[in-house]
Order: structure tokens, then sequence, then C-alpha cells
């Protein structure tokens, strides 16, 4: 994709599973890339494993003002932003019998509050650039619900009403808003499930196991790329067949 070359990316959570394999799928294309990190030490051990040189910053993507200080961070180091990756994310899982206030908000906040706060630093400015991507990274289970995650689902499918509420706003200023909803991948997240439910997840996946980050990294990088210029407001699934619609 010679296109992308010296594009940036902003990256959210790049340094987790799936974040991690766009940011290498990106800097194969030629990208700068930036990633936002929370564990400064598990950051930066990720950074020298990598083939390419990330601009790590640390953000709270949840905490707007955190969001106003990294733009001007990674601006003024990199340059104006291109491509927007809402990756981060994280689980609470519990029934709702027993789930708290806290874990509700948690994952709100961080899954996607986020994306507001995220989209909100660079969106304007790729609209008066005539070019932007973004890519928001949500979850079958924001497409057909999972016992145990009230949160996270109604986080996730918010993603994708945010994605079509935006994608129509900016489609006529050249800047694509897409969903990539990923089915389980084996990542630490998906392995933090327990083993026997696990393994009954698996067991209704027709593919008959895990994805892998490298299969979502793919797709983003197609919907960040000039063919895919016309494709906004869209939900893709990857997720070995288990959930169709
Ligand atoms: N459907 C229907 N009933 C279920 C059920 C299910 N899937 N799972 C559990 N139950 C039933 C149990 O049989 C039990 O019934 P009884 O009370 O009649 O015995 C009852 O519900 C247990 O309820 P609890 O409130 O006690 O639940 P728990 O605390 O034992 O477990 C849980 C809740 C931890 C959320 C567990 O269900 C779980 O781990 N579920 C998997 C959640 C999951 O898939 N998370 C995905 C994480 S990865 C990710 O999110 C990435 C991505 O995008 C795909």
């Amino acid at each position: 994709m010679p296109e992308l070359k010296n594009k940036v990316a902003l990256i959210t959570g790049g340094t987790g599973g799936i974040g991690s394999a766009i940011c290498q799928r990106l800097a194969d294309a030629g990208v700068r890339i930036a990633t936002t990190y929370r564990n400064a030490e598990k950051a930066e051990a990720w950074a020298q494993d990598q083939a390419f040189e990330p601009l790590l910053v640390a953000c709270d993507v949840g905490d707007y003002d955190d969001c106003v200080r990294m733009k001007s961070e990674v601006e003024s180091r990199l340059g104006t932003v291109d491509i927007v990756v809402n990756n981060a994310g994280i689980t609470r899982d519990a029934s709702f019998r027993k789930i708290t206030v806290e874990k509700w908000r948690q994952v709100i906040n961080a899954n996607l509050d986020s994306v507001f706060n995220v989209c909100h630093q660079f969106v304007n400015d790729m609209s008066e650039r005539g070019w932007g991507r973004v890519i928001n990274i949500a979850s079958v289970n924001g497409q057909k619900g999972c016992f145990g995650q009230t949160n996270y689902c109604a986080a996730k499918a918010g993603m994708h009403g945010f994605t079509m509420a935006l994608a129509q706003e900016v489609a006529r200023k050249g800047v694509t808003v897409n969903t990539v909803s990923p089915g389980y991948i084996a990542t630490d997240m998906v392995m933090a499930v327990r083993e026997d439910v696990r393994e009954q997840i698996i067991a209704q996946i027709p593919a008959g196991r895990l994805g892998r980050p490298e299969e979502i990294a793919a797709l983003v990088a197609f919907l960040a790329s000039e063919d895919a210029g016309f494709i906004t407001g869209a939900n893709f699934a990857s997720n070995g067949g288990q959930h169709m619609h």
C-alpha cells in the first residue's frame, strides 16, 4: 500500500494483542505509528520487541483532558494524524445480577467514552485536510450479546452507532468511519475467560478455532487504504462464522 507511506496513525491500546498486530501491519505499509498506553513498563518492553519505532504516549483514553494532551504530544512529534484506530478496550465481565455500578462505568468509559474523546481531537482536522480514516474495533458481542457482558455489549454496540452517525457527517470531506467487529481472537483478554467457558465458546465457532490478531490487522489495513475510500459507516465481522447477519 504505497499510498499509506508516511501517513501517521494513532492506535489506542496498541501494545495489546490485536492492537500490536494492527501497529505492525500499518508499519509494514510505511505508516508512522503512535500508540497510547496505560502501563509504562509493559509498553516500553513491547516497543523494544517491535521492528519499527512506535511513539509511545501515556494516555487514559477515558479521560477527555488527557486526550487533549495526548493529541498535542503526538502532533508535536509526528505531525497531523491521518488514521485513528480506536482499539483500546477492557472487560469487567459479570452477570447482571452480580454486576456493580463500578464495572458498568469502567467499561462504558474505557470502551465508548474513549471513542468520542479520541475522535474529537482529530476528526475535524481530517475533514479540513480532506482525508482521514477512523476505524473502531468493536466485537461480535456488540452484535449478538453475551451472557455476563451487559456493560461490554452496550459499549461495543454503541461504538457502531457512533460510527454510522459520524460517517454521515464527514463522508463529503474524504473521511471514512468504519467498525470492525472481531470474534474471539487468541489474546490475553479471551484467555482470561475461564477455560471451560472458553472451550464451550470455541465449540460454537464454525471455523473451530480462535481468530488470529493478524487477521483483524489485515482488515484494518485494508480499511485504511485508498481502495477502501468508498466504504463508510460499515461494520465488518471477522468471527469464524460465530455470528452471521
Ligand atoms: N447462558 C445461560 N446461562 C448461563 C450462561 C450462559 N452463557 N453462563 C452461565 N449461565 C448460568 C449458569 O448455569 C448458572 O445457572 P444457575 O444459577 O441456575 O446454576 C448461572 O448462570 C450462573 O450465574 P452467575 O451470575 O453466578 O454467573 P457466574 O458468576 O458463574 O459467571 C461470567 C458469569 C463470569 C460472566 C461467566 O458467565 C463468563 O465468564 N462468561 C463468558 C463471558 C465472555 O464470553 N466474555 C468474553 C470476554 S473476551 C471478549 O470480550 C473479547 C470479545 O470481544 C469477543
